[in-house]
């Protein structure tokens, strides 16, 4: 098992009405708050009512319409906010993008250069405004990470920013916020968590069984428990399980003595970059074409094990185990109404190779992921896409 340290600062309040804390955590901050929200669903579900009257005592700026993959404008807008209104604390209430925007506002405020120089370099993040979290969709665990995924409309880059100060102070994951969730976001949020989870499976560290036994955990709970969120929206068991999944997905335990860098996300995150589509659709048409392509003698150990340990495949030979463990991934997006082309969402080959190229040099896919990557492999995946 590799070295790890494992330290996350983030004080997660789960459970049924857990917002009721607000008030007192927020004001060890301070009472000038940025709440920050997205297009609206928080004003329908009600939850905007909500925190508006547990901050009465606070003096309330706001951000809304945060687009789902934020945009840097929204950002800069965020930053101006922070810097006329004197703000002490943000609270983000919403999903992946609100808290990713949110995180990078936070460190904006602080910074007197332009907002994407910290994307760019983040040495230069010094300082940041503190960030609570009320949570409302569950799929990438920003809620208790240090990442932030911001896309840059001009340059057609969406890139992370990450740094120990941007974990949020605070994080109320209450799964009835989950319950006016449209069953393809479930579906979406429920193919990032089991993504984020095979990013870090399949590393070539196998030593550290307790890690790989955790997330085998994870993944068989995303299974268990997708599909019936969809059906029951509001199935408290099905919410909170893969709210509890979500933020037990990417907060670093599953990671811990075992490293490497990721493959399919940074495919997704140059298309969603091109094309602004959602992540979890990206994710789910990459991950079974990214499978067959790096199934192999040396690594169908780990594919069989993996079709094995979450989907209950029964078959002894490994290299037959191996794809069917592929073909269950298929049969599960398909069993979430999810894509499995590229040309299904509009996306036709002509901006591959850039897309290709785009990919292996924003990350580390040709030099440390679980299998190396070029420029070509990427391009051949892609058209195993359409
Ligand atoms: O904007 P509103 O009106 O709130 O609607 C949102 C949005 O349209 C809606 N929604 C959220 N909660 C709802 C709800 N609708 C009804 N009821 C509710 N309770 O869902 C839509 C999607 O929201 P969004 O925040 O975009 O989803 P998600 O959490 O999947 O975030 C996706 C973003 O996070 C990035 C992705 O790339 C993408 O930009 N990621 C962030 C990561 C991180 N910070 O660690 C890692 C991930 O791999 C990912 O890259
Ligand atoms: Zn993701």
């Amino acid at each position: 098992m590799n070295n790890f340290t494992f330290h996350i600062p983030t004080d997660i309040r789960f459970g049924k009405d857990q917002i009721q804390c607000l008030p007192e955590e927020l004001k060890k901050y301070g009472k000038n708050v940025l709440l920050v929200y997205g297009g609206g669903s928080i004003k329908r579900s009600g939850l905007y009512d909500k925190i508006r009257d547990l901050l009465k005592d606070f003096e309330v700026s706001e951000l809304s319409g945060i687009e789902p993959n934020p945009k840097l404008t929204s950002v800069e807008k965020g930053a101006a906010i922070c810097k006329e209104k004197d703000i002490q604390v943000i609270l983000a209430v919403g999903g992946g993008s609100t808290i990713d925007a949110s995180k990078h506002i936070a460190a904006a405020a602080c910074y007197d250069g332009e907002p994407w120089e910290l994307v760019k370099d983040r040495s230069l993040v010094k300082k940041a405004l503190p960030v609570a979290v009320v949570l409302t969709i569950c799929a990438t665990g920003s809620e208790m990470n240090s990442g932030a995924v911001i896309s840059n409309e001009k340059t057609h880059e969406k890139l992370e920013i990450n740094h120990p100060l941007l974990y949020p102070k605070l994080s109320v994951c209450d799964p009835t916020y989950l319950y006016t969730l449209p069953p393809e976001q479930t579906a979406a949020g429920a193919v990032d968590i089991l993504s984020h989870v095979m990013e870090q499976y399949f590393q070539s560290n196998d030593e550290a069984y307790i890690t790989d036994v955790l997330s085998e955990a994870v993944m068989k709970t995303v299974v268990k428990y997708a599909r019936k969120a969809m059906d029951e929206p509001q199935n408290y068991e099905a919410r909170s399980n893969l709210m509890w999944a979500s933020t037990v997905g990417l907060n670093h335990l599953l990671t811990v003595g075992k490293g490497g860098a990721w493959s399919v996300h940074p495919i997704e995150h140059v298309i969603s970059a091109y094309y602004d589509i959602t992540h979890g659709v990206g994710l789910a048409i990459l991950t079974p074409a990214w499978m067959e392509y790096v199934l192999s003698d040396k690594t169908v150990l780990r594919f069989a094990r993996f079709a094995r340990e979450v989907f209950g495949v029964k078959e002894t030979d490994d290299a037959k185990a191996a794809e069917l463990g592929i073909e269950k991934v298929r049969e599960f997006n398909r069993s979430l109404g999810m894509p499995s082309t590229l040309t299904e969402v509009g996306i036709l080959q002509d901006k591959f190779d850039e897309m290709a190229a785009e990919a292996v040099r924003t990350s580390g896919i040709s030099l440390r992921a679980y299998v190396k990557l070029e420029i070509s492999d990427v391009k051949k995946i892609l058209m195993n896409c359409r």
